[in-house]
């Protein structure tokens, strides 16, 4: 990825200094002792890498991940940036133990949390402790089941619309059978529904008015997180050991890369700031954040948002609520372009709904009673997680039970692994949603069907754990995913109408059309050599 001369010399300034720096740490934290000390795990590859390079490097999502839990189970150490050990966690007991028991006794790691408040601004994603308990609170009533129902008319228009335009692209092809980017499309197909649905503004985007304040480039995504240089990694390993106020001018840093988020940040405030005010002076709107300010007016003075929170809650829907949704529904195509024999049992299944729904628009006994469906976009979710990847700090010292027993170096068997506090802990829920403890030995496999029978599919007692199917793909507990039934109901819409109106299939195998699961800051498409993400599937037309 290239990058202009003088950034370049910026960069390599700031890798001196922070070389120095990381040479202080480094033999700072050799001298503390090894916490994970008696677990098993890979060799460190790389003095200062550690085993970072072998995730951040690798092909796809999970080449190195599987391979280690195939050799080490469901809990193992790995070493991270500057000798550091981490705890790389996939054991349905210990995650439910650090995502909900524990509450706030585990937060996200430093360099994380900072990246993360550079790329969403103070949202309710970077809040920890009491102040993420506050936000919740006022946050979880425009997430009810009730208030996600009310956006089913949305839902249905949006999608469609999508299959207006997809018949369009059809017609004006020769072929009749064109090879569609769909990820482009499912990332305007979300943004509209997001806009509209999160604060009641129209982006139009798939009507092509591409609001381009708004709208973040994926480049500068994946230009930041798909394959990093080794400085970068080492940098932000050092944010860690930098004061709190000191860290917060890091996004002052004159890159590319921070210029980039700072620039869509202050656009974005200054956008939020105008809808807030309107939807105030409005006062009776039924999109999310209409409800959130009733919710901050009419609570307890104790759980109010302050107004900086409230604008950038905006910033975390789009980051965390438009993207996510289109790469979803990207796999779950991908998946069912795989599987013809799944796309047209689930065409069967709409077909008969359809012959006795009661209106156009079906309705959520409707959408509840296709449960084939629901069993492939789980599948889907648990094999292809876009949030393949987050971390967690422990802050005190502690115990992490495990459901299923490890063996250390010296050949025990060990339940619990303890925790010294400070120690990072990689959650993996690639890892998890394919533990062949929980999903049986077919674990790596396109199976729909183990979600219609769950005694026969995945040992549900011992590892009932998200929110969605068991899968670890929305996380679960104090922090899971807020927006998953909103995410859940808007693919389930999006998925019926398409289905029932085209049917999907590989392009020929080439290098050019060949997908791969690129290790980004999400799960992404991206064919060899490309810099973007890219699924091309052939569409034809079903009527
Ligand atoms: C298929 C789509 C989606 C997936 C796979 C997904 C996944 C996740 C995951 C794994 C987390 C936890 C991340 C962590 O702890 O680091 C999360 C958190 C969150 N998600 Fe989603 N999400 C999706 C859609 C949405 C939508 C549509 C919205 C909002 C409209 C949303 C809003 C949020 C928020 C606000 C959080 C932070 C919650 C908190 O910290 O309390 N997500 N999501
Ligand atoms: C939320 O309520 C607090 C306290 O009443 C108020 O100061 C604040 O401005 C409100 N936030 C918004 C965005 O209206
Ligand atoms: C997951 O991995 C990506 C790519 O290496 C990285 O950018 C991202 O920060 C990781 N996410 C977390 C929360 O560790």
């Amino acid at each position: 990825m290239t990058q202009d001369p003088s950034m370049t010399d910026l960069t390599a300034i700031l890798f001196m200094l922070s070389a120095g720096f990381s040479l202080f740490t480094f033999l700072y934290s050799r001298r503390r002792s090894r916490s994970l000390g008696d677990l098993r795990g890979p060799a460190s590859s790389s003095f200062w890498l550690g085993n970072e390079a072998d995730i951040r490097y690798q092909n796809e999502v999970g080449d190195c991940e599987f391979m280690w839990m195939r050799e080490y189970g469901s809990a193992w150490r790995r070493t991270g940036c500057l000798g550091t050990d981490r705890l790389m966690l996939a054991d349905p007991k210990a995650l439910k133990h650090i995502l909900h028991s524990a509450g706030y006794h585990y937060s996200r790691t430093i360099d994380k949390a900072q990246f993360l408040r550079m790329a969403t601004g103070n949202g309710i994603v970077v809040a920890e402790g009491q102040a993420h308990r506050r936000q919740r609170k006022v946050m979880n009533p425009a997430f009810s089941t009730h208030q996600i129902q009310s956006f089913l008319p949305l839902f249905h228009g949006t999608a469609s619309k999508l299959v207006q335009k997809w018949k369009g692209v059809i017609a004006a092809d020769p072929s009749g059978q064109p090879l569609v980017n769909v990820v482009g499309w499912f990332s305007r197909a979300s943004l509209d529904i997001i806009g509209e649905a999160g604060f009641d503004f129209q982006f139009g985007s798939l009507d092509n008015l591409q609001n381009p304040l708004v709208i973040r480039s994926e480049k500068q995504i994946i230009d930041s997180t798909l394959y990093p240089s080794w400085y970068d990694l080492i940098f932000k390993e050092t944010w860690k050991y930098i004061p709190g106020p000191l860290l917060e001018y890091v996004c002052h840093i004159p890159t590319r890369e921070y210029r980039g988020f700072r620039s869509w940040l202050d656009n974005v405030r200054v956008f939020s700031r105008g809808l807030i005010k309107q939807s105030t002076d409005k006062g009776d709107g039924n999109d999310i954040m209409s409800v959130l300010l009733r919710a901050n007016g009419s609570s307890n003075p104790k759980n109010k948002m302050t107004d900086d929170e409230m604008v950038d809650q905006i910033a975390t829907f789009l980051s965390a609520g438009q993207g996510t949704t289109a790469k979803s529904l990207t796999w779950y195509f991908y998946a069912i372009a795989k599987h013809p024999e799944a796309q047209a049992r689930i065409r069967e299944e709409i077909a008969l709904v359809r012959a006795r729904a009661a209106g156009e628009e079906f309705t959520i006994a409707e959408l509840d009673s296709m449960t084939y469906t629901l069993a492939t976009l789980k599948e889907s979710m648990r094999l292809d997680p876009i949030v393949w990847n987050f971390t967690r700090m422990a802050n005190r010292d502690d115990i992490l039970p495990l459901a299923f027993p490890i063996t250390t170096k010296s050949g025990q068997q060990i339940t619990s692994i303890p925790i010294k506090k400070g120690t990072p802990i990689d959650i993996s829920p690639a890892v998890y949603n394919r533990l062949p403890d929980v999903w049986g030995e077919d674990a790596n496999e396109w199976n729909p069907e183990r979600f219609l029978d769950p005694l026969r599919g995945f040992k549900e007692a011992s590892s009932n754990i998200g929110v969605f199917g068991s899968l670890m793909s929305f996380s679960t507990g104090t922090r899971g995913c807020i927006g998953w039934q909103f995410a859940v109901l808007e693919m389930q819409i999006i998925i019926l109408a398409l289905v029932e109106n085209f049917e999907f299939s590989l392009p020929p195998q080439s290098e050019k059309t060949k997908i791969y699961r690129r290790p980004s800051r999400f799960m992404l498409p991206v064919p060899e050599g490309q810099e973007e993400t890219w699924m091309g599937l052939h569409i034809k037309s079903l009527n």
